[in-house]
């Protein structure tokens, strides 16, 4: 069968050709039935309309956390990517919760399976084992503590909490820094090599204290087993396609053009454009400090469109421009749409939950002393 027709005869095709407002309603529908027992979280790189019919919204460290602190819902659509489901069911179903429900799991449904993140992407289990596996060559591994970006797999989530280290997002990767250099000599981070680079700038660790792993390269990651050794942030070769769109020309351009504009982006943009920029912070920062800014104040923005244009929207008395001539927006964050989800609350509804995300126990154990590390850090988010 061509995948056309696959297309054509799967469940979910006849949603898209129902129009916008019945989808909605459909979805306002099953949300009513389903009352507090279904929780729709929704990130705010998020279209609009999904936002709309999400309960909470945040960035990605909001969301791990409501995830975790939710005791009244019995299932989850979690309109992101799927290292964010991930996240979710491990600490939705993690033990201590599974026994106060008597066992029941809550299911976590990605409403479109192919929501997947290119950065995340970039780094595999088995990469990473055969890097830890040689650096251990020029460093005892107790010396070095991992720390993965909680945009990667619960695989590497998993490694990190098996090998004494820990999750960050955006919002806490200096204290996630800051907590594994309080343990070792040495931090392997993963797979955002800019969010590693920029936090450790900042944190007043020198470029020259700092390598790359590359692992497409056979040996030592492209580098020698010396620099290696002397090294104390290894960075992996990772990086986000929409954040890398924003050039430092980008930030010049835009100053040239609008004297006294405040340039504004997110930690995952490379060190060229964050060293120009008069802010740097994760998605909830970001929205901070545009709410607090004074009424007529000028921005540039980078990070993803679909945020920019509504802090547009929200906020008429400042003046916010997107840093970028060309659109960047996350391609598989837009693939959540109203017929996605309204497939998948529906089918909730009916108790045939569809597009179920379920980390294995072993990998969910593993990755939630990593996850539970970071919930712990001060400051949180
Ligand atoms: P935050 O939500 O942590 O700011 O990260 C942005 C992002 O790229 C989500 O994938
Ligand atoms: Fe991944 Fe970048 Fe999309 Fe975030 S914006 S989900 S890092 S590709």
């Amino acid at each position: 069968m061509s995948a056309h027709l696959i297309e054509e005869t799967h469940p979910f095709a006849p949603y898209r050709q129902l129009p916008p407002e019945e989808l909605v309603a459909r979805i306002r529908r099953v949300k009513a039935e389903l009352g507090e027992r279904l929780l729709i979280l929704g990130h705010h790189y998020q279209r609009d309309e999904v936002v709309e019919l999400a309960d909470l919204r945040g960035d990605s460290y909001r969301l791990s956390a409501l995830a975790a602190a939710n005791e009244t819902c019995r299932a989850i659509v979690f309109c992101g990517v799927h290292f964010m489901a991930e996240t979710a069911d491990i600490l939705a179903n993690r033990p201590e919760r599974l026994a106060r429900r008597d066992g029941e799991r809550i299911p976590v449904v990605l409403p479109d399976l192919s929501a997947g993140c290119s950065m995340a992407d970039m780094a595999e289990i088995d990469q990473v084992e055969d890097c830890w596996h040689q650096l251990s060559e020029v460093a005892p591994p107790h010396a070095i503590v991992p720390v993965t970006y909680v945009n990667s797999s619960a695989a590497l989530k998993a490694f990190c909490g098996r090998h004494g280290g820990i999750v960050c997002t955006s919002a806490n990767a200096d204290a996630a820094l800051r907590w594994a250099l309080d343990r070792g000599e040495k931090v392997l981070f993963f797979p955002d090599q800019h969010l590693g680079r920029n936090t450790a700038l900042q944190m007043g660790i020198a470029l020259e204290e700092m390598q790359v792993w590359d692992p497409l390269q056979p040996d030592w990651g492209g580098g020698n087993p010396d620099a290696l050794a002397r090294a104390k942030i290894i960075l992996w070769k990772g990086h986000c396609s929409v954040h890398q769109m924003f050039l430092p020309e980008h930030v010049d351009l835009f100053r040239r053009q609008y004297p006294g504009i405040k340039i504004l982006v997110h930690p995952e943009c490379m060190m060229e454009v964050v060293t120009k920029a008069d802010e740097v912070g994760s998605t909830g920062k970001i929205i901070r400090l545009v709410r607090e800014a004074a009424p007529g104040t000028r921005w540039a923005i980078g990070t993803e469109l679909h945020l920019v244009n509504r802090l547009k929207k929200e906020h008429p008395e400042q003046e916010i421009y997107f840093l970028s001539p060309v659109v960047c927006m996350c391609s598989t964050m837009y693939r959540i749409d109203l017929p996605h989800l309204c497939w998948a609350a529906e089918n909730l509804a009916a108790g045939t939950p569809v597009n179920v995300i379920r980390v294995d126990d072993a990998t969910a154990a593993d990755a939630l002393v990593a996850l539970e590390r970071m919930l712990e850090l001060p400051g949180g988010g």
